[in-house]
C-alpha cells in the first residue's frame, strides 16, 4: 500500500452527512491466497451488502462504530475473523495503551468495511482468480491506494 496525497479522507467522511458520498466498495469477500493461510480480498465495485448475522458479535466486538443493526457493508464475515486475527500482534504491542489500540483498530475497520470505501480506496494492481469452490472467476486485489485524513492519522 503506498499513501498519496493526505488529505480529505476518512475524518471528513466520519464529519460528513453519509448521503453526501455515493456507497461502493472497491473489495468484498476473500479470493486467492497471498502467503501462508492469508488471502487476497476479491475486487467488488458495487454497493455494499447487507452483514450476514453470524457477523454481528464480530462487527460489535472491532467496529463499534459501524454497528447499527441492519448494516451493510464492503466486507463479509471472513474479512472480519481476518481483521480480528491481524488485530492480535498490534494488541500485544499496545496494550499498555488502550485508545491507541482502538484508533488503530477504528481505522482498520473503516479500511476494510466502510461502505464509502471506493471515497478513499483505489485498486491499482489486480490479478485474475478462478473460485474453486464456486467456478466463478474473481479478481484479486494486490495493491491499493489509500487516503487518511491528517487528523485522523495523528489521533486527534
Ligand atoms: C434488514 O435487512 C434485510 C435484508 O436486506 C431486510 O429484509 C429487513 O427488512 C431489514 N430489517 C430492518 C429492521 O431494517
Ligand atoms: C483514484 O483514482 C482516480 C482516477 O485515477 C483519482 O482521480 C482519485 O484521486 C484516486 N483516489 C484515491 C483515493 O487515490
Ligand atoms: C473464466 O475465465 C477463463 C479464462 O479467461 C474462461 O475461459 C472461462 O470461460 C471463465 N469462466 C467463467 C465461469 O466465466
Amino acid at each position: 500500500m503506498s499513501a498519496r496525497r493526505p488529505a480529505l479522507g476518512l475524518l471528513l467522511l466520519l464529519l460528513c452527512p453519509a448521503q453526501v458520498f455515493s456507497q461502493s466498495c472497491i473489495w468484498y469477500g476473500e479470493c486467492g491466497i497471498a502467503f501462508g493461510d492469508k488471502r487476497y480480498n476479491c475486487k467488488y465495485s458495487g454497493p455494499p451488502k447487507p452483514l450476514p448475522k453470524d457477523g454481528n458479535d464480530l462487527l460489535q466486538e472491532l467496529c463499534p462504530g459501524l454497528f447499527f443493526g441492519n448494516v451493510s457493508l464492503c466486507c463479509d464475515v471472513q474479512q472480519l475473523q481476518t481483521l480480528k486475527s491481524n488485530l492480535q500482534l498490534p494488541m500485544q504491542f499496545l496494550s499498555r495503551c488502550p485508545s491507541c489500540f482502538y484508533n488503530l483498530m477504528t481505522l482498520f475497520c473503516e479500511l476494510t468495511c466502510s461502505a464509502h470505501q471506493s471515497q478513499f480506496l483505489n485498486v491499482t494492481v489486480t490479478e485474475d482468480y478462478f473460485d474453486p469452490e464456486t467456478h466463478e472467476n474473481k479478481t484479486n486485489v494486490k495493491e491499493l491506494e489509500y487516503y487518511i485524513g491528517q487528523s485522523f492519522a495523528n489521533g486527534k
